[in-house]
């Protein structure tokens, strides 16, 4: 993968031409794969199983997601007694994730977070559909732009998602509108945002706590590019240390998932890819994980 983007048209030409000049040779594979509209994981919903409560009969009993979105969740060691913020949660996904995990132990405080209005109300939706009230009436929905979080809130969190708006290639890919609409200025764009977000989510971690930022992006701007420019904006300020993950350090639910769906974590400057070509269809997804001291 070269890291050089140089000057593209816009359009489906333009965007071929800047993910060619990325991926070179592998760039044809990768591509096909990103049309193809692979199965997707089902997450078993732990409280629509057990029939004891009475309104559990009513919860739907799976959530259909990207594998790769789970790997990002479990990523994130979530435990009992901590405080976690997921900034942009919309739908939902790997808020369920981590969720679910706890549905037979101590529950940690979840704030889930979305700044698009619409999109929180789906996000709702989604853990109405899936929670019994008890458990939903303890999570905090809000809807602010996260990028701001951290002026307001500092050291608060033991863990937080930054599972951020990216350029979603595959999305691109499978929309002729926005394929025809494309334009190279729009993952620079998304990558300023990206680094607004990442620095507003080093300020909200406590020390000690754990950062996991995710993109669905193959658009290296938006993934090593965001955490190579914290690093040298923040110089000797940087409070974050990478934590370098790998299959075999994940805990035994993703390391089962990895081997189930055939999931390669492809390492990267930062963090991790995984990429459809690779991996049996899953992702894309890129993720990497911070410690803060
Ligand atoms: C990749 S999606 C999140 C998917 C979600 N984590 C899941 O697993 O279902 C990115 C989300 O970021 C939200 N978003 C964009 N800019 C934001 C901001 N400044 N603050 C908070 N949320 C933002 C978008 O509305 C979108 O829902």
């Amino acid at each position: 993968m070269k890291r050089d983007t140089g000057p593209t048209s816009r359009g489906e030409s333009g965007f071929d031409q800047f993910y060619e000049s990325i991926w070179t040779d592998r760039w044809p594979a990768l591509r096909a794969s990103l049309i193809i509209e692979t199965e997707k994981y089902k997450l078993v919903n732990p409280y629509a199983r057990p029939n004891d409560e009475p309104t559990s009969a009513d919860l739907r009993d799976s959530y259909e997601l990207d594998p790769a979105s789970v790997l990002v969740a479990r990523a994130l060691d979530v435990r009992g007694e901590h405080r976690v913020l997921d900034m942009c949660a919309a739908p939902g996904g790997k808020s369920l994730v981590q969720i679910f995990a706890h549905h037979s132990s101590q529950t940690p405080t979840f704030i889930l977070n979305d700044m698009s209005r619409d999109r929180v109300f789906r996000l709702r939706r989604v853990l109405q559909e899936h929670l019994p009230t008890a458990v939903f009436e303890k999570i905090k929905v809000t809807a602010r732009d996260a990028s701001r979080w951290g002026v307001h809130e500092k050291e608060a969190y033991d863990r937080v998602l930054l599972d951020a708006p990216c350029s979603g290639e595959r999305h691109v890919l499978q929309d002729a509108k926005a394929l025809r609409e494309w334009a190279p200025q729009r993952s620079k764009g998304l990558a300023q945002r990206q680094y607004a977000l990442f620095c507003s989510a080093e300020l909200v971690l406590k020390a000690g706590g754990r950062l996991v930022y995710s993109t669905c992006a193959i658009s290296p701007l938006e993934n090593d590019g965001v955490i190579a420019r914290y690093f040298e904006r923040k110089g000797d300020k940087a409070r974050l240390r990478r934590v370098n993950i790998n299959a075999e350090s994940m805990d035994e639910t993703a390391r089962a998932l990895i081997a189930e769906c055939k999931i390669v974590l492809e390492p990267t400057s930062w963090g991790h890819l995984i990429l459809p070509d690779r991996s049996s269809g899953a992702g894309p997804m890129f993720l990497s994980v911070f410690e803060k001291f």
